[in-house]
């Protein structure tokens, strides 16, 4: 089974970036292969370009998807499942993956009739954030952030669906040192038991 990991963070010298790592240790573990885009580092481009946005607003297969997305969109049908990795930046996806979704879910691929995206076994969600749970709980911003990214952009283009959330994970808290290890196995053992 393969996994598509889309990875966003600026840094390589960051909490979510050991995240990522821990999980694929734990897929290599289990004996699963993996496909990582790795956005800031591949500098994926996240604006949409005239021609890009008219093709969208007027469902026009006509015009060529340009090279970047077609390669995003060939990872995703060469693969069992997706998985995100990501810190939460203004409680949604940092801008370069809303980038990503707002230029790989293309008309004819994500959306419209017949469209070619396959349809993934599993999506995984793992977020960093700097906010605790108990504030997510009290404001509902968890509860928002889940229903966009599982219920709209994933919706029914995989079977079934989680989000996990590492909270507390700003440099300033003591909990970011105190949770690192017990983060960090969860991270693995995610990877290592994905298809169990
Ligand atoms: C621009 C920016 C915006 C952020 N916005 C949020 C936010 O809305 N909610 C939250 O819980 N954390 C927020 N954070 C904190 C990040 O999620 C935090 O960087 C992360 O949890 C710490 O892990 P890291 O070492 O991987 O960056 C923000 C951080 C940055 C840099």
């Amino acid at each position: 089974m393969r996994i598509f990991i889309v990875y966003a963070h600026p840094s390589e010298d960051s909490f979510t970036r050991h995240i990522r790592d821990h999980f694929i240790r734990g897929v290599e573990s289990a004996g699963h292969s993996y496909i990582l885009s790795d956005l800031y580092k591949m500098n994926f481009k996240t604006d949409m370009n005239e021609a890009e946005y008219l093709r969208e607003a007027f469902y026009s297969l006509d015009t060529p998807v340009p090279d970047d997305v077609l390669a995003e969109q060939n990872k995703i049908n060469a693969s069992d499942a997706i998985v995100f990795i990501y810190p939460v930046f203004w409680s949604d996806v940092p801008a370069k993956l809303k980038g990503w979704f707002d230029r790989v879910w293309t008309y004819g691929f994500a959306y419209g009739l017949n469209r070619s995206m396959k349809q993934l076994e599993k999506a995984l969600v793992m977020v960093s954030a700097g906010n605790n749970s108990e504030y997510f709980d009290r404001t509902g911003l968890l509860d928002a952030m889940k229903k966009v990214i599982l219920n709209d952009r994933l919706f029914d283009r995989v079977k079934t669906k989680e989000m996990i959330v590492f909270d507390s994970t700003s440099r300033e808290l003591p909990e970011r040192k105190f949770n690192w290890d017990k983060h960090l196995r969860r991270a693995f053992e995610t990877g290592a038991k994905f298809w169990q």
